[in-house]
């Protein structure tokens, strides 16, 4: 009985809002104290045996998921730089590849041993196991290679990003690995550890969140994304090399695609092209990343790769008062060619609540003709805001009223997405929040393919021009 009456509360709450524009959930979670885990906590604990490889994790090592870097942390000592994997189909002929070690110091702090090794030649769509350290301290872990990259290639994609380490972060990866959904690797928009929430940016901090993601990042690549807390400026500290712990702890592919910073860059994962966009790196005119995305974009074969994402940790249409416009010059810079190239969907974070825009673009205005508006396009992309990871500075609740008409449906949450990509034309889209059941979608859209099937795929009513 009383479980009934708590359903139909539930139900009750869930009924959207509407306003001018889509629904504001009317979905209200319960207010509680953010804080990170305690530094003992199980989630952070250190694997045992002399110098063991931690914080073992992940990402694609090449443009087109055939190599894989590998990279882990030993504390005590540099130890071994080896990683020795080996094919399931062929367990008898394991193969070494060496790696390299860097470490830094961040205030006070010395960092362990971080290496980093590159796994080349791959055989697509294969499960490797791997092996890092020595001994009684060697551990061992596996991935599965993507499929080799085509057109009408299924791959799913969980997406996430603000994670840090509070129990809220704990509860959104839990409820990823429990996802019947089963993403393959992970689209990651930015601001992992938030280290920099401590004094002095305590790089401890980072190291307890290596260990606390390693449960998944050590088994499948996530895309990394850099976001403002990755940036650890602190000249107030002497600490004025923006990015030094992310770039010495965490890389990624960027040459593969002629970027010159691990920033931004791209990759190909069976279907889907996934460009890579840095909301703190200069990116005006002439800039680096200007001239790398210029040149970027016509490099995408829709005949090859049909879905075009693209990840930036900054979001472009945002109608929550945090962060409230705050990429508007990014979006201006960019816009036009991300329309032009019909890209589906663009992922972002920083804004600690849940968005999903319309198809809507504003790349009309000219100073002179004051249309300033943005307007439903169908070459445009949806814009989905998910920087609801849990982090230490708690949700964004305060959102802009009324809700503009760009916006198809919002709510102040955690949770985690999961792109689905079903062939050259469908893509089913589900955000699932913390607090539902593993199989609950919270929100949900069939994505058509831009480029091969673009029909209008709005979940809401079109509002009036
Ligand atoms: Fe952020």
């Amino acid at each position: 009985m009383l479980r009934s009456i708590v359903i139909v509360g539930f139900l009750v709450l869930n009924v959207a809002v509407l306003c001018n524009g889509g629904s504001t959930s009317s979905f209200v979670r319960k207010e509680e104290k953010t804080e990170d885990m305690p530094l003992d906590s199980d989630v952070f604990a250190v694997p045992p045996g002399h110098n063991a490889p931690q914080q073992v994790h992940i990402i694609q090592g090449d443009l087109e998921g055939k190599a894989v870097i590998v990279s882990w942390v030993t504390m005590d000592e540099k130890g071994s730089n080896q990683v020795r994997y080996w094919s399931e189909k062929d367990k008898s002929k394991p193969k070494v590849s060496n790696g390299k070690v860097v470490t830094y110091k961040y205030h006070t702090y010395k960092s362990g041993y971080i290496h980093h090794c590159t796994i080349k030649k791959l055989e697509h769509n294969t499960k490797y196991y791997y092996e890092v350290g020595t001994g009684k301290s060697a551990r061992q872990f596996w991935f599965m290679t993507p499929p080799e990259v085509g057109p009408d290639v299924p791959y799913t994609f969980g997406v996430m990003g603000d994670l840090g380490q509070t129990y809220d972060s704990n509860a959104t990866l839990t409820h990823y690995e429990n996802s019947p959904s089963k993403g393959e690797a992970v689209l990651y928009v930015g601001d992992l550890s938030y280290a920099d929430n401590h004094p002095n940016h305590d790089n401890v901090r980072w190291d307890t969140w290596g260990r606390f993601s390693e449960r998944v990042v050590a088994y499948q690549p996530w895309i990394w994304t850099t976001g403002n807390h990755e940036l650890d400026f602190a000249p107030e500290i002497g600490e004025n090399i923006p990015f030094k712990p992310f770039t010495h702890r965490y890389h990624v592919p960027y040459k593969a695609s002629n970027s010159t910073q691990p920033f931004w860059y791209s990759i190909k994962r069976a279907s889907a092209y996934v460009i890579v966009l840095s909301s703190y790196s200069a990116y005006g005119t002439y800039t680096p990343q200007y001239q790398w995305l210029l040149e970027e974009l016509p490099k995408v074969n829709r005949s090859e790769t049909p879905w075009l994402i693209v990840l930036v940790h900054s979001p472009w249409y945002n109608s929550n008062q945090y962060h409230y416009m705050e990429a508007e010059t990014m979006r201006v810079m960019f816009e036009p060619w991300l329309v032009e190239n019909k890209v589906d969907v663009v992922f972002a974070g920083h804004v600690h609540a849940y968005e999903r825009s319309e198809r809507i673009s504003n790349i009309a205005y000219n100073i002179l003709n004051k249309n300033c508006t943005p307007v439903r396009d169908q070459s445009a992309p949806v814009y989905i805001n998910i920087g609801d990871g849990g982090n230490v500075e708690g949700l964004a609740i305060n959102m802009t009223e009324p809700q503009p008409d760009y916006s198809a449906h919002r709510e102040a949450s955690f949770g985690h997405a999961i792109f689905d990509i079903k062939n050259k034309t469908h893509a089913r889209y589900s955000w699932h929040r913390n607090q539902d059941g593993y199989a609950v979608e919270a929100d949900s859209m069939w994505f058509y393919n831009r480029f091969w099937h673009p029909l209008d795929d709005s979940t809401t009513k079109k509002a009036s021009q």
